[in-house]
């Protein structure tokens, strides 16, 4: 990494100043914004403020290894770029950057079937980790392609957005009259997302042998059902607060889906994750990893694929001196003991993890 984006960046806090500071209105506010009240926003974030730590002292912290695993590659931090539609919106290049840092850092990649430059494009840009997220548009002769598609450059998993059978109403867009260049293309169809049902998790399972995730899981009772399909990755989320208003933080759910799916699956998570306090209370409260969505397209906005990077490493850092301040010298010796419900002192929202700007 270019030494001059290191000295840009001291703190997660300046990149999402300099993320602010680049982008137009319009797209801004798509970033942010989430579902009508933005009740489930904030409450992404009040899950993670009202968990405390309870550290565990003299334990000998000179060496903290803060890599994980995922489909049986080592990843040098136990988080996903989650997929994010219209990201070239914030970026030159859109998922093509994502997939850049992605390789330079050696996290995963989730592409999101709504964003350029596309599947094989994006495959070629980089040789990442890559996962490919799909929104339903069409039969089921159109979703086996999509697969076909993917298994056939190179990503390791497939993912079914299951939390969209409604496009919701964001507010912050209506009142900008902001308009997506590409959610023309992305309504056509919606009909087959709004028709989803278990029957093509089912079909999905017996035709193919690409790992299948499920992003958008919010209750034990879906996580169980999701387990008896064969399911490989329950994903906790509620879209970044960008689907249902009124949902649950995603930090409130996990720990009934992480008991719920006993060890049947991994539980991946996302919602609100934008420091290295709130990646190890996710993995503390038993996710395999932890998503990023908004984080890293301040990233990418701040600064192109540096930027993204450069993001990472502070998150590296602050996981790193979390854990050792924990007296964890590994995720593996994280327990839910190390966590305490406590009381949030801020008021919570998308950007309240950066008091600064
Ligand atoms: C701008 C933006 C676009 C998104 N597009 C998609 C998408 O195409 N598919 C999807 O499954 N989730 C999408 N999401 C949701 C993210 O994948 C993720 O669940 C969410 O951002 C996590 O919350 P966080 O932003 O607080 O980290 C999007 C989120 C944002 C912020």
């Amino acid at each position: 990494m270019n030494e001059d984006v290191r000295a840009r960046y001291l703190t997660l806090q300046e990149i999402a100043a300099a993320a602010k500071r680049n982008l137009a209105p319009g797209p801004w506010s798509y970033l942010i914004g989430g579902t009508e009240t933005e009740t489930t926003v904030r409450r992404n974030r009040y899950a993670l403020d009202t968990i405390g730590f309870r550290p565990r002292v003299l334990r000998d912290m000179r060496r903290v290894e803060v890599g994980g695993e995922l489909f049986g590659a080592r990843v040098r931090l136990p988080v996903l770029l989650a997929p994010v539609g219209g990201v070239e919106s914030f970026v030159d290049g859109g998922a093509a950057a994502a997939a850049r840092a992605s390789a330079a850092f050696n996290v995963p990649q989730m592409l999101s079937s709504v964003c350029q430059p596309g599947l094989e494009a994006t495959a070629a840009a980089a040789d990442n980790l890559r996962i490919f997220q799909l929104y339903v548009r069409g039969d089921a002769a159109w979703v086996d392609d999509h697969v076909r598609r993917a298994k056939e450059h190179g990503y390791r998993a497939f993912c079914l957005t299951v939390d969209s059978a409604m496009y919701s109403r964001r507010e912050r867009d209506l009142a900008g009259r902001f308009v997506k260049p590409w959610r023309a293309d992305a309504a056509a169809g919606m009909q087959f997302q709004s028709a989803l049902s278990w029957d093509e998790v089912k079909r999905y399972k017996d035709h193919h042998d690409l790992p299948l995730i499920l992003k958008g899981i919010a209750t034990a009772e879906d996580a169980e059902i999701a387990v008896a399909h064969g399911v490989d990755v329950v994903y906790v989320s509620n879209h970044g607060g960008r689907q249902l208003d009124h949902a649950l933080g995603s930090a409130a759910v996990l720990p009934e889906v992480v008991k719920a799916v006993a060890g049947r699956a991994q539980v991946w998570i996302d919602g609100g994750f934008m420091r290295g306090t709130d990646v190890v209370k996710g993995i503390a409260l038993g996710a395999r990893c932890v998503g990023l969505g908004r984080l890293a397209c301040l990233g990418l906005a701040a600064d192109g694929v540096a930027g993204l990077v450069r993001a990472l490493e502070i998150l590296e850092e602050e996981v790193r001196i979390c854990l050792g301040l924990l007296g964890a010298a590994s995720f593996e010796e994280l327990t839910p003991a190390h966590l305490a419900a406590a009381p949030a002192v801020s008021d919570p929202g998308a950007l309240s993890a950066f008091p600064l700007i």
